[in-house]
């Protein structure tokens, strides 16, 4: 089937309580070990691409590579995504160039400037059939390029007005999640009876208040990888140095993909997969110089973790067909 867009796969995710995993692409390993995941499980999938993967990857490579994908994968809805679309030409472009969705990001911008640059958005989008991902509130970590040290959590109060008036047809949502592989320090966790770090709990009192003000209406989390314990010792493991990474509990996002939340983003997880899956394959193979060689595990960890999220996390496994 052809690319489509989210409207579908967020009303039966909303509905039958899971979410839709939306993967950043940067190369055709990435693509292809999310894909083929998704493919066996029996998923839908949302490809999403940023700004920097524009700038790295190029426009056309990337769209042929989830065309490809699409072709290779004929049974499973995709949609193909801008993350963090910055301004209104950043997204026309996308629109124009074969995207399925965007999303316009001007959550670091004032409330009244981000209603007009995302209802223009919308206007736009809407009129060449792709739907629009809009957000309220600022994660903590690198957004849009713009750091933040600390994140502005959302303001239910402010959800209806922006809905309505923008036209969005989801929402991003700050509840204490954040972009990168170090969302909480150390010092904000508590230790479980196995002495492993506990990050304190995202703030749901703040997603079932914008869910009740917005029934319905699918939630989006950004900032939603757990960080694999897993990988980041491989990495630290393996001549890399990433001392207290820590991700979100994968039991907090089940949770909240039961809830109104219908997309999560993840896109650290796949980084640490390739990277400490890399630096193992030289220390064990350092007379290797063939990209084949080690981008193969890399590509076949990445499609192991993206099953995992697929069966444990997001709960889609098996829901491609009803998504159609
Ligand atoms: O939210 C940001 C995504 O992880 C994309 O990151 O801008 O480095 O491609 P990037
Ligand atoms: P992570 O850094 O937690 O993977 O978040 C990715 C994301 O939100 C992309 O928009
Ligand atoms: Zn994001």
């Amino acid at each position: 089937m052809a690319l489509v867009t989210s409207k579908k796969m967020f009303e039966m995710a909303y509905k039958n309580g899971y979410a839709i995993g939306a993967f950043n692409v940067n190369n055709m390993e990435i693509v292809q070990g999310i894909t083929e995941a998704c493919k066996e499980e029996k998923a839908p999938v949302i490809l999403q691409v940023s700004k920097g993967a524009r700038a790295y990857a190029n426009h056309t490579y990337l769209v042929k590579l989830v065309e490809a994908a699409v072709i290779e994968c004929p049974d499973i809805p995709v949609v193909l995504h801008l993350d963090h679309g910055p301004d209104f030409e950043t997204c026309k472009s996308c629109i124009d160039g074969g995207f399925t969705s965007v999303m316009i990001d001007y959550s670091s911008h004032s409330f009244a400037e981000n209603i007009a640059e995302t209802k223009k958005v919308v206007e736009y989008a809407h009129d060449h059939g792709v739907v629009v991902e809009g957000e309220l509130g600022t994660l903590a970590g690198i957004e849009d390029e713009v750091s933040h040290a600390v994140g502005s959590y959302t303001r239910p109060e402010e959800v209806e007005e922006f809905v309505n008036k923008t036209g969005v047809d989801s929402l991003a949502i700050a509840i204490g999640t954040s972009h990168g592989a170090y969302k909480f320090k150390p010092e904000q966790c508590t230790r479980n009876e196995k002495g492993i770090l506990v990050p304190p709990a995202l703030r749901f009192d703040i997603l079932k208040e914008v869910s009740k003000r917005l029934p319905n209406f699918p939630i989006v989390l950004h900032g939603s990888s757990s960080v694999p314990q897993e990988y980041v010792t491989m990495v630290n493991t393996y001549g890399g140095a990433m001392p207290d990474a820590i991700g979100v509990p994968e039991e907090q996002l089940r949770e909240a993909a039961k809830l109104s939340v219908c997309k999560i983003n993840i896109d650290s997880d796949l980084r640490l997969a390739m990277t400490g899956t890399i630096r193992k394959f030289f220390a064990e193979h350092p007379e290797k110089f063939d990209p084949r060689e080690y981008l193969k595990p890399a590509r076949a960890n990445i499609k192991e973790l993206v099953r995992h999220k697929l069966v444990d996390v997001l709960g889609c496994a098996g829901k491609a067909d009803e998504c159609k």
